[in-house]
């Protein structure tokens, strides 16, 4: 993939990890836009995880064709225990390799103010708390939690240097700090707590011995398909049963019945009785942001009125539109 030309490159601000650099990457999060950082494993793409707008293009910018579930950033163990529960082996782990390259999949508090988008609509969560000082004095700055996936674009290989973030990313992205080569290199170990055992969803920077020697056997190996499944990305059915309404969805809809809720995107069919509108204008990142909260909603909403389905309008099939026609299609598919 070749570099991106110089002044496309230079449309993303490269901001020096020194007080002020750090106060303006800070304020920049704050503001909704999107900021690479290094870590000690890569760089990461940052975007404010309570703002459903900004994380919705973190996908943008990724040219992710999917809305995986995204790690959110904290300072300290105390900040991100405040927003997932932690169970024991949480707790040893987090004294253990805290701030450091492991993060951990837990279940959401309900009071957790993390955008439903940046955890793909799941009931938990992965948390970490990275070890560089330039991140961590970050995440002080900006004082919420940073969802960050790798700052590639899909498909290319993790950053480990801000050239490489501005050579996929450069001219998509408002800003990247720059804090030096990461040094461990490759991602997060991925450690699922959710269930009865530690199940590794992707091996990294702590290792599975080290984590064993704590907290016991933990279910490996995974073999990437499973590893997905595990995910609930690619499985249908696992993820249906992680999101999905209750109430069946029809896709594509140009009318709408009488016991019909309406999932809208732009001006709304005539005749609902109940509607969610994803985005009036039609903004795809608008209606990302939305997705997730929308179908709970009138799910929830319909359920109470007694309607018996969630119609849903035609969604446009490109840039973000293929990740939410993606979600779209797996809460329409048939239920196991
Ligand atoms: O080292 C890292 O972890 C880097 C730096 C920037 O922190 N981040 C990173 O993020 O690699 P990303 O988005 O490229 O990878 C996130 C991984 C994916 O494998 C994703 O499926 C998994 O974490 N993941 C995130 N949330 C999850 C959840 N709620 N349940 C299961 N897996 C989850
Ligand atoms: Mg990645």
């Amino acid at each position: 993939m070749p570099a991106r030309p110089a002044y496309i490159r230079a449309m993303t601000d490269t901001l020096t990890a020194d007080p002020a650099g750090i106060a303006r990457a800070a304020s920049l999060l704050r503001g909704g836009d999107l900021v690479a950082f290094g870590t000690e494993t890569v760089y990461g793409l940052g975007a404010d995880a309570t703002n459903g707008a900004a994380v919705a293009s973190v996908f943008a910018a990724k040219g992710r064709p999917h809305f995986n579930p995204l790690i959110c950033h904290y300072r300290d163990a105390d900040a991100a225990f405040a927003q997932v529960e932690p169970n024991a082996a949480a707790q040893r782990l987090a004294a253990a390799f805290w701030p450091g390259p492991l993060t951990l999949v837990l279940p959401r508090r309900v009071t957790c103010p993390v955008a439903l988008l940046a955890g793909a609509g799941l009931d938990s969560l992965a948390v970490r708390v990275p070890a560089h000082p330039v991140a961590n004095a970050l995440l002080r700055a900006v004082d919420r939690p940073v969802a960050a996936p790798s700052a590639n674009r899909s498909g290319q290989v993790s950053p480990t240097t801000a050239a490489h973030v501005l050579d996929g990313l450069g001219g998509r992205i408002a800003a990247v700090l720059d804090s030096g080569p990461s040094d461990v290199g490759v991602e997060s170990t991925v450690l699922d707590l959710t269930g009865p055992r530690a199940v590794l969803l992707r091996p990294g920077g702590v290792t599975a011995e080290a984590i064993e020697a704590l907290v016991g056997h933990v279910g490996r190996p995974i073999p990437p398909a499973a590893a997905e499944a595990a995910r609930g990305l690619r499985s249908p059915g696992l993820l249906v049963s992680h999101y999905a309404p209750s109430l069946p969805v029809r896709l594509n809809a140009a009318s709408i019945g009488l016991d019909e809720a309406l999932l809208a995107f732009g001006p709304p069919l005539p005749g609902a009785v109940l509607a969610y509108n994803l985005s009036l204008q039609r903004d795809l990142t608008e209606a990302a942001a939305r997705l997730f909260a929308g179908l709970r909603w009138l799910d929830q909403a319909a359920t109470q009125r007694g309607l018996s389905r969630i119609a849903v309008m035609a969604v446009p099939d490109h840039g973000l539109g293929l990740a939410i026609n993606d979600r779209l299609q797996r809460a329409a598919a048939p239920r196991a």
